[in-house]
């Protein structure tokens, strides 16, 4: 580990793709005083971007991106070769989805590296931002045909919802090529962050992206099974995490119960990582029982909504708060809420759906799911109420009003969000997830 002092001078970037990783990278870019080309292949969201509109909920873009814009250094344009032409430093931020087999599809990289190849400039650096397999650095040296270019990893950490701040204030920055030089460099790109820097080899920061994810993912299918535990046995689990929490071993991070974990990154990266296991003959059965419970996590919260309406969902109508796979931000990637109320759907219920970030139909349900601008009135004549994203607003709702409005007074907190003795002194049942 080291780090590298910052020479204050005029750098060109490019930034390709701008997504949730990719728009952020731009943004922090342009505020630590780089030139930022940012090429994104979707012309609404350059339109957008150009004129200052976000095109995702996050803390903070507004500001930045105004900021970035009026300053003259980040400006959006339609595609990634016009973006490239001058930059010294290249980010790709393009999305690796998962793909039929668990793999990660990495055919968004390899085209755009295909695509960027012939027009990068003499010696510029090529910074892969995206979650990639094992070798891809080295697949997108091949792909540039180019001798004179450098190929970098350089994984990208930060949370939605708390992306800009993670961005200019990371935990570490990680760098791994086989051109340490070219590493360096771009470490040397966020030296103003005072983060820790860890320059190593390609496979390696390629690994340490993956393995960070899968760790998150098994800390989380813990703190779930615990949750389990604690209903059989008895005990309050959001008691036996704050006793677990206060060990600094522990921490208290990534410590909450919920309905399973989802989202853009958690789900593909865990299956990802098994798939490059198997591959090459190690057989990750921690991170299989870790994907496995969180599968039975989702079934677990479905069951305690039938539960809570008599036993079957047939017929039933159920209000539901939250489609987000988290707070504060507006992605719905993977998101546990989707998914159970699919399994709800399935199941014969019909479901009424209120999130502060979703405003009209949404192409996850083309039929079935009604989607309501407010938290009340998705409520009206509802067997059961159930929070599936802990958005805090959530909190402070007039739950005289709720239980006026419900046919019947349930409640399903999938995210432990409610206070549930006061929630039951106004006459509701109340099930949350691993306490009384
Ligand atoms: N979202 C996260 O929280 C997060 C965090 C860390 C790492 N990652 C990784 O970063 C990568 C990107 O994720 P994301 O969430 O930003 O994806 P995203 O889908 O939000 O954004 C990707 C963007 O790239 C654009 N694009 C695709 N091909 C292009 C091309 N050839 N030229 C120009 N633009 C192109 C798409 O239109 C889109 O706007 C993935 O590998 C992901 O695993 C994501």
């Amino acid at each position: 580990m080291s780090t590298h002092p910052t020479e204050p001078r005029h750098v060109t970037t490019a930034v390709i793709g701008a997504g949730y990783v990719g728009l952020t990278t731009a943004v922090v870019l342009a505020k630590l005083g780089y030139q930022v080309a940012c090429g994104e292949s979707d012309p609404a969201k350059v339109d957008r971007l150009s004129r200052g509109e976000p095109t995702i909920v996050e803390d903070g873009l507004d500001e930045i991106l105004r900021e970035g814009l009026d300053s003259g250094r980040l400006r959006f344009v339609q595609g990634a070769v016009t973006a490239v032409r001058d930059a010294e430093f290249v980010f790709l931020c393009v999305p690796t989805p998962q793909g039929a087999d668990g793999a990660a599809d990495v055919s968004f990289l390899e085209a755009v590296a295909v695509e960027i190849g012939p027009h990068l400039r003499h010696g510029a650096i090529v910074v892969n931002k995206s979650t990639v397999p094992v070798g891809s650095t080295h697949l997108v040296e091949r792909l540039l045909e180019r001798q004179d270019v450098a190929v970098v990893s350089n994984p990208e950490f930060l949370r939605e919802g708390t992306a800009i701040h993670d961005a200019l204030n990371p935990d570490r920055i990680v760098v791994g090529a086989d051109d340490q030089a070219a590493a360096a460099r771009v470490g040397a790109l966020f030296a103003s962050t005072q983060a820790p820097l860890i320059v190593t080899d390609a496979a390696t920061a390629e690994t340490i992206k993956y393995a960070s994810n899968a760790f998150l993912a098994t800390k989380l299918s813990f703190v779930n099974a615990v949750s389990n535990l604690c209903e059989a046995v008895g005990a309050d689990v959001r008691d036996v995490l704050l006793g677990m929490a206060y060990d600094h071993r522990i921490g208290f991070d990534y410590l909450r119960p919920g309905p399973g974990w989802g989202g853009s990154c958690l789900p593909k990266d865990t299956r990802a990582l098994v798939y490059i296991g198997e591959q090459s003959g190690y057989e990750f059965s921690l991170l299989r029982g870790a994907i496995e419970t969180n599968e039975s996590q989702l079934a677990s919260i479905t069951a305690k909504i039938r539960n809570a309406v008599g036993g079957s969902l047939e017929g039933r109508v159920i209000a539901a708060w939250g489609l987000t796979f988290k707070a504060r931000t507006d992605d719905r990637r993977d998101s546990p809420a989707v998914d159970i109320l699919r399994r709800l759907i399935a199941e014969g219920a019909t479901i009424k759906a209120f999130d502060p970030t979703v405003h009209g139909p949404i192409p996850e349900f083309p039929a079935g799911v009604d989607i309501l601008p407010d938290a009340y009135a998705v409520c009206r004549d509802a067997a059961c109420v159930v929070v599936l994203t802990e958005w805090e607003e959530l909190r402070w709702l007039d739950f005289a009003k709720v239980r006026d409005l419900l046919a019947e007074p349930h409640v399903v907190d999938a995210r432990n969000l409610l206070d549930p003795a006061a929630i039951r002194r106004m006459g509701f049942s109340y099930v949350g997830v691993g306490r009384p």
